[in-house]
């Protein structure tokens, strides 16, 4: 049977008002203590309003070692923060809309500038783009205290009435760092072959059976990435199928980590400008350093093509491997795409990140047919630029 975009759908028991979802988008909008702001829920709000199908938050931190370098990131690391979110999932409830909690530990891929705390990883080996830290290679022990400081965010996740929560395994992120051997260089049990570096991440799915059994836990994974010896489709289907047996919600297919530049946000436009005006690593180079380093950061941040639907393929190929909802994101930006991904391609949801943040309002549009087409211009500065404030469309302009 073909399904159809704009009915109701299920996922894991959430009723969702359609098939098109709000990707994980780091807003930026929590105080100083992580607690979500009035801003944060007046934008879920707007979403809801809009008619999304659900929402997944941008990343919630677990602990404070994996907290993002980038602007007021949201924490799920206390007890005390879960009154705070019920607000939140009330206020977009209010509107028959399903929330998620996308949550993470940044492993490499933050600075011990920003969390005040050594950065961690599965092996020590430096990032490219975060190189100022070399990373500690985690113990035993901490690898355990990980796994139970994720199960603890999934529990309160579920205290503070969000509908499911969200697993991120993408995008060069600590779970992510575990499953590639580009990262994961460890000789014990936790690297090495596919089920060995799954480990931790199929554990975290037990020990939470155990808490909250049946409560919809999702994930959103790389299916491939531009590096060498990285995570190629071969691997990432059979880490889709051990999800399966997890007992995993649904995955959500996406690719690249931050070596790569913006392999997994593709764009046209290179937003080396922003770039070398609000990121740590450049802003501080003295201007001539600055004229010789743009060009070579455009090339860097240049991206293979498809610049669109990039990573539909991947998701048709883990699709077809497994019996549980796949869900695509990535360069998905019109109408005509997206009912051709569900009824041909027979994907069950499509996502979207950038489209919702120049029209938080844009399924609502499609609804109407007053929009075919998503507005954005993947200029990227909103990515960019989020390493200093809160999440905002810039249309290729700097503030
Ligand atoms: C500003 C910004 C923040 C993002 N934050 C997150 C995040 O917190 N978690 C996540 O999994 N992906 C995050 N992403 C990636 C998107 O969810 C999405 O995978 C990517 O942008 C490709 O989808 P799109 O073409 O619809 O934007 C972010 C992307 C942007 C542009």
């Amino acid at each position: 049977m073909t399904n159809a975009v704009f009915e109701k759908a299920s996922l894991a028991g959430i009723q969702l008002k359609n098939r098109i979802i709000r990707s994980a988008t780091h807003e930026g909008m929590a105080d100083e203590k992580g607690l979500p702001t009035e801003k944060l829920k007046k934008l879920y709000i707007r979403l809801a309003k809009g008619e999304v199908g659900a929402i997944i938050t941008g990343y919630a931190g677990i602990q404070a070692d994996g907290k993002s370098s980038l602007f007021a990131m949201s924490m799920i690391d206390s007890d005390d923060s879960i009154q705070a979110y019920r607000e939140i999932t009330s206020a977009v409830h209010e509107y028959g809309t399903p929330i998620i909690m996308q949550i993470a530990h940044c492993g490499r891929q933050t600075r011990s500038k920003s969390t005040g705390l050594q950065t961690v990883a599965p092996s020590a080996m430096r990032d490219a783009f975060y190189s100022e830290d070399m990373p500690r290679e985690l113990s035993e022990v901490e690898i355990n205290q990980i796994i139970d400081n994720f199960v603890s965010a999934i529990v309160r996740v579920k205290q503070a009435g969000f509908d499911g929560v969200q697993l991120h395994l993408a995008h060069g992120y600590l779970l992510s760092e575990f499953l590639s051997s580009h990262s994961n260089r460890r000789k014990d049990r936790w690297g090495g072959s596919t089920e060995n570096k799954y480990r931790i991440v199929g554990e975290i799915f037990k020990r939470a059976e155990e808490r909250v059994g049946g409560y919809p836990i999702l994930v959103k994974m790389n299916a491939h990435d531009g590096r060498g010896n990285g995570m190629k489709i071969e691997e990432a289907v059979r880490i889709a199928q051990l999800l399966e047996k997890s007992g995993c919600a649904a995955i959500e297919v996406s690719c690249g980590v931050f070596e790569d530049g913006l392999y997994s946000m593709r764009g046209e436009k290179l937003p080396a400008d922003a770039a070398m005006a609000y990121t740590f690593k450049y802003k501080h180079l003295p201007g001539p350093v600055k004229a010789i380093a743009k060009p070579v950061l455009r090339a860097f941040m240049k991206q293979p093509k498809p610049l669109l639907k990039y990573n539909l393929d991947a998701a048709i190929q883990i699709k077809a491997a497994v019996n549980i909802p796949v869900i695509v994101v990535g360069g998905i930006n019109n109408i005509d795409d997206i009912n051709a991904i569900i009824r041909n391609h027979h994907l069950d949801f499509v996502s979207m990140s950038r489209p919702f943040i120049i029209e938080p309002g844009i399924v609502s549009k499609f609804i109407q047919g007053t929009d075919t087409k998503s507005k954005c211009i993947m200029c990227n500065y909103c990515a960019i630029i989020g390493e200093e404030r809160p999440l905002k469309c810039y249309y290729g302009k700097l503030p």
